[in-house]
């Protein structure tokens, strides 16, 4: 298969790059280094610098390509900047993956999209959240995911595509930044490590569904191989708190990590975790990765310098 990546420089984006090229696809990135990292892609790859708001640019680079599939990935993934900035947000989340799915259209490629299973579902959503939840979003970013997803919906419908959804919970695993704050794992790892204290906002009892980057690539791959469109939770359907992460960290750093505890943060939800019944019963696909081998692969990445290549 020929399959373009946006976002591909990207933390998820850069392994699933690998990992397509593993398999023997010809894989092409679009990205426009806002947040990705040239240093983090195979040298075999082609990248193409350009941003998904830039829509004829976008389109040439497609049209030049021809993919069979496109990973949407890029995206503006900053929660609280979203609610800072939320037209900005929309423009890349929105309008960037409306520009891409006409881009798709232009040559008859298939789009799967890395939506969110984390900022979708509301407060009051049933835990663990089943994918025909209503969806409820809390910031300016689930709202442009969701209307993302209401845009591929449409596509199917209207254009008689097969375009696939993948609402992603809580991702983590090596090159996952160290210096950006998405990613507590990371952030926890990397303050383990300094002899720092890592601050938790609220009382540390909030859950969220973490799921490995390797399980969510491999989603990525039984998605590309099923040819009929679906939406799909991909996660593990445990929840773990922030104390837990927290005593996680401190048994492998070998010392307890003490943290020190801030305000709750306005808007964050207190529990989260996706069901997962639907992409075992429609791909085959579960997360495989326990918690505390990932969390550790996560920790000796980062003793080792947080390397741009480093394998999931
Ligand atoms: N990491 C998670 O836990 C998580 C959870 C749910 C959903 N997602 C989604 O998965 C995708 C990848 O997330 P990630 O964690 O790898 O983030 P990331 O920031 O590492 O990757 C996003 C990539 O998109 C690129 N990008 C941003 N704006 C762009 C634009 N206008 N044009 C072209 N490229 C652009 C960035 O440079 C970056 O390389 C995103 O769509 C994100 O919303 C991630």
């Amino acid at each position: 298969m020929r399959v373009l990546v946006t976002g591909g420089a990207g933390f998820i984006g850069s392994h699933l790059a690998d990992a397509l090229l593993a398999r023997g696809d010809d894989v092409i990135v679009v990205d426009d280094l806002s947040a990705g990292r040239v240093a983090r892609l195979d040298p075999q790859l082609t990248l193409h610098k350009v941003s998904i708001t830039d829509a004829g640019a976008l389109t040439a680079v497609v049209r030049a390509s021809r993919p069979d599939l496109i990973c949407h990935l890029a995206a503006q993934i900053d929660v609280r900047a979203s609610v800072d900035f939320p037209a900005a947000d929309a423009q890349v989340n929105v309008v960037g993956t409306v520009n891409v799915l006409e881009a798709a259209r232009s040559v008859g490629a298939r789009v799967l999209f890395a939506s969110s299973g984390g900022a979708l579902y509301g407060r009051d959503a049933p835990i663990p959240s089943r994918e025909d939840v209503l969806p409820l979003p809390e910031s300016p970013y689930g709202i442009a995911k969701y209307c993302a997803e209401q845009y591929i919906g449409l596509y199917n419908r209207l254009h008689g595509t097969s375009h696939s959804v993948l609402r992603l919970a809580n991702v983590y695993g090596p090159r996952q930044d160290p210096a950006g704050d998405a990613g507590v794992i990371t952030i926890f790892c990397a303050s383990a490590l300094a002899g720092g204290t890592p601050t938790i906002y609220g009382d540390g009892a909030q859950t969220r569904d973490y799921v490995h980057v390797g399980d969510t690539v491999n989603a990525f791959l039984a998605a590309a191989d099923r040819g009929r469109p679906g939406t799909w939770n991909i996660g593990t359907g445990v929840e773990v708190s922030v104390l837990d992460l927290v005593a996680i960290i401190g048994d492998i750093g070998g010392r307890p990590l003490t943290p020190r505890f801030a305000h709750t943060r306005p808007g964050e939800l207190l529990r989260s975790a996706v069901a997962v019944d639907r992409p075992a019963s429609e791909l085959g696909w579960r997360a495989l990765t326990p918690l505390a081998d990932g969390v550790r692969g996560v920790y000796h990445w980062i003793e080792a310098g947080a390397p741009d290549r480093a394998a999931c």
